[in-house]
C-alpha cells in the first residue's frame, strides 16, 4: 500500500509537469483526486490494512495528498497566464484595433462657443470676470441700491453681505467700463447663479453679456446686431424675433427677447408654455445713470447691452424640453452631442 501510494504521487507529478492546458490539468485532477479517482480509491482499502500499520499509512496517504492539492494549485495559476497568451495568438491579429473612447465637449461649452465666435466676427472683445461678485458690481452700479425692488427678480446666494454669486454677466459692464473708455465692444461669457430650478431654469447656468458704448449708438444697433445673431444661430434668415417692452434698473428702455419656438414651431408646448416663444435674453440702452457711475458722459456717449442665457439657446438648438438633462451627467443623453 505504501508503495502503491508513492508510486501514484510520482506519476501524478511527472504528468502535471508535461500539461498544457487548464483543461488538461482539470482532467488529470478529477483522474487523482476527485470522488472517484485512483487516489480515492487507494484509500478506500485503508481499512484492509492491519490496525497496526493504518495510522502510519492515513497519515503518509494525508500527507501526499495536501502536497498534490498544493501542487495542483501551483500548477493552475501558472496555466491561467499562459492561457491567455495562448488565447492571444489564437485571436485574429487582421481584426481592426479597439476604439479607446473619447471626450467631447459639453452641449453647452459648444453651444457657448458657437455664439462667442459669432460676436467675435462681429467685432466684439472677450472678457471675462469673477463668480464669486462683490454687491456693488452686481447690483449697486447697475442701478439697483440695497432694498431696491428689482433685488427680488434675482434669487440671490449671498456669502456675505457685500459678497455673492453673481445673479448675471452684467456686472461685467461695470468692470470693462471703469477700465476703458469708449468705444467698446464686448461680450462678457460665464457661469451666472440663482436659486431657481424648474424645466427652464437651473440653480447654475451661462450667460453671455454684450455691450457696446460709443458716440449715436441707437436702439436700432441693438436690433440690427441682435438679428443677424439669431439668424447665424439658428441658420435661419426669416427668424421669428420678438421685442417685448421689459424692465432692468440698468437699461433704459429694457426689452426682453423671444426667438419662435423651435420644438413646437409656434403651436405651444410645455417649454415655451403654449405661448410659441421662448425668452433667449434681455437687452436695453445702457441707463445713463449706469454711464455715470464709470464716468462716462451720457450726453456725449450711449450705449446698447444685452445678456443671453445659453442653456436656452442649446434647449432650442437641439430641441430639448428640460433643461436639466444638461446637468444630470446621463451619459446616453450628453454622448448625442
Ligand atoms: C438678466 O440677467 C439681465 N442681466 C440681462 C440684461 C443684460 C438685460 C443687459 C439688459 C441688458 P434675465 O434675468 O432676464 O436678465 O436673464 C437673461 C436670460 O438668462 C434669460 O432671458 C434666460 O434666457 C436666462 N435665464 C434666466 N434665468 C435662468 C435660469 N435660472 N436658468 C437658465 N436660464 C436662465
Amino acid at each position: 500500500m505504501e508503495q502503491e501510494l508513492l508510486q501514484l504521487q510520482a506519476e501524478a507529478v511527472t504528468k502535471l509537469s508535461t500539461l498544457e492546458s487548464q483543461k488538461d490539468l482539470e482532467e488529470l485532477r478529477v483522474r487523482y483526486l476527485g470522488r472517484k479517482g485512483l487516489f480515492t480509491g487507494l484509500l478506500r482499502q485503508l481499512g484492509k490494512v492491519s490496525a497496526e500499520d493504518r495510522p502510519r499509512l492515513g497519515q503518509l496517504a494525508n500527507q501526499i495528498k495536501e502536497e498534490l492539492d498544493q501542487k495542483f494549485t501551483a500548477r493552475k495559476s501558472e496555466l491561467a497566464g499562459s492561457d491567455t497568451g495562448a488565447a492571444i495568438i489564437r485571436d485574429d491579429l487582421s481584426l481592426p484595433g479597439r476604439i479607446a473612447p473619447f471626450g467631447r465637449l459639453h452641449p453647452v461649452t459648444q453651444i457657448m462657443d458657437e455664439v462667442c465666435s459669432i460676436f467675435i466676427d462681429l467685432g466684439f472683445a472677450v472678457a471675462e470676470g469673477p463668480d464669486v461678485e462683490l454687491d456693488y458690481y452686481n447690483f449697486e452700479a447697475l442701478n439697483i441700491p440695497k432694498h431696491h425692488p428689482a433685488r427680488d427678480m434675482h434669487d440671490t446666494f449671498y456669502i456675505n453681505d457685500s459678497i455673492l454669486l453673481r445673479t448675471h454677466t452684467s456686472p461685467m459692464q461695470i468692470r470693462a467700463m471703469e477700465k476703458e473708455r469708449p468705444p467698446l465692444r464686448i461680450i462678457a461669457p460665464g457661469k451666472v447663479y440663482r436659486c431657481d430650478s424648474d424645466i427652464t431654469h437651473t440653480p447654475m447656468f451661462h450667460q453671455v453679456e454684450g455691450f457696446l458704448v460709443d458716440r449715436k449708438v441707437s436702439f436700432a444697433d441693438l436690433k440690427g446686431i441682435l438679428s443677424v445673431f439669431c439668424q447665424k444661430m439658428f441658420d435661419q434668415s426669416d427668424i421669428g424675433l420678438r421685442f417685448r417692452p421689459s424692465f432692468f434698473p440698468f437699461t433704459e428702455p429694457s426689452a426682453e427677447v423671444d426667438i419662435g419656438c423651435v420644438i413646437c414651431r409656434g403651436e405651444g408646448c410645455r417649454v415655451c408654455k403654449q405661448t410659441g416663444w421662448l425668452e433667449i435674453l434681455g437687452a436695453g440702452m445702457i441707463d445713463p445713470e449706469v454711464l455715470k457711475m464709470v464716468d462716462y458722459d451720457p450726453e456725449e456717449f450711449s450705449g446698447f447691452a444685452f445678456g443671453l442665457g445659453i442653456e436656452r439657446i442649446a434647449m432650442l438648438k437641439y430641441g430639448i424640453d428640460d433643461i436639466r438633462l444638461f446637468y444630470e451627467n446621463d451619459l446616453r443623453f450628453l454622448k448625442q452631442f
